[in-house]
């Protein structure tokens, strides 16, 4: 049967590599964004790898909009079989500067979106007793952010967070729900282009295998966690940064 993944924030960037990877490998794909225009090109994309797609505009640090949007999906075609809780925004300001909304947003975003998306879902994977979920987290959760120009403190608290949620998780929802995260390095996106474009021969020099990553480099491994079969890996995660963790 086919499978049903919604990947939040999968209107561009990495997202959208992932429902691209997710569709080409047969799923059936909801995107969730704040940008009309980039879940109207996404849609578009993967309706021409022959699956179907179906778009929400929200905001992720919503709860309430998350378990409306949810109940509209398994009214229409049943329990979700795979979210992706990609949608993340970073934040510059360091200790000194940064305000208390400011961090509360970044925490809303990237850690309470996760939170919401995924209460909103596990309980409908738990009534078919089967579900994957991967959390996008990011190598600043191990280095501190350490290849940044810029403090990201909140991003990299949010981020770290996220891995102990998943490995918590991971706990709670076996054997039915693996959970699983992902912890990327420096992966050339429309949000990281100007950082990386202006620093790039630098932040190469930084990894082993010598380039920047792709959104395509992060949608393989992401697939590979969601959809292969058998599967006995939970409460992990993965680092996908060509080797820039340990040089
Ligand atoms: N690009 C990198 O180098 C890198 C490295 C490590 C981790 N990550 C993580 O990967 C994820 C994707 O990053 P990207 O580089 O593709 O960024 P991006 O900005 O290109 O894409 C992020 C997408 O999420 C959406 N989004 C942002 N806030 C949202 C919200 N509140 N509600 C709904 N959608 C929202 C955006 O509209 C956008 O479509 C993020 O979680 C990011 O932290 C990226």
């Amino acid at each position: 049967m086919t499978k049903t993944a919604i990947i939040t924030g999968g209107g561009r960037g990495i997202g959208r590599g992932c429902a691209l990877e997710l569709a080409k490998q047969g799923c059936d794909i909801v995107l969730v964004d704040l940008i009309p225009e980039d879940l109207a090109n996404t849609k578009a994309e993967i309706e021409l790898l022959g699956q179907s797609c179906r778009t929400f505009l929200a905001d992720v640090a919503d709860f309430a909009r998350a378990h409306d949007i949810l109940a509209e999906i398994e009214a229409q075609t049943g329990p979700v079989d795979i979210l992706v809780n990609n949608a993340g925004k970073s934040n510059t300001a360091g200790i000194t500067e940064i305000t208390e909304e400011s961090f509360d947003r970044t925490i809303a975003i990237n850690l309470k979106g996760a939170f919401n998306w995924t209460h909103a879902t596990a309980p409908g994977m738990l009534r078919t007793g089967r579900g994957r979920i991967v959390m996008m987290s990011s190598l600043n959760a191990y280095t501190g952010g350490v290849t940044s120009a810029v403090s990201r403190f909140s991003y990299t608290t949010a981020k770290a967070g996220l891995l102990g949620m998943t490995r918590a998780l991971a706990k709670e929802l076996a054997p039915h729900i693996l959970v699983n995260a992902v912890c990327p390095g420096i992966i050339e996106t429309e949000r990281s282009n100007a950082m990386i474009r202006a620093r790039k021969d630098e932040l190469v020099r930084g990894i082993t295998m010598g380039r920047t990553g792709t959104p395509a480099d992060v949608a393989q491994v992401v697939a590979f966690l969601c959809l292969s079969e058998p599967c006995f890996m939970t409460g992990q995660d993965l680092k996908i940064d060509g080797l820039q963790w340990i040089i």
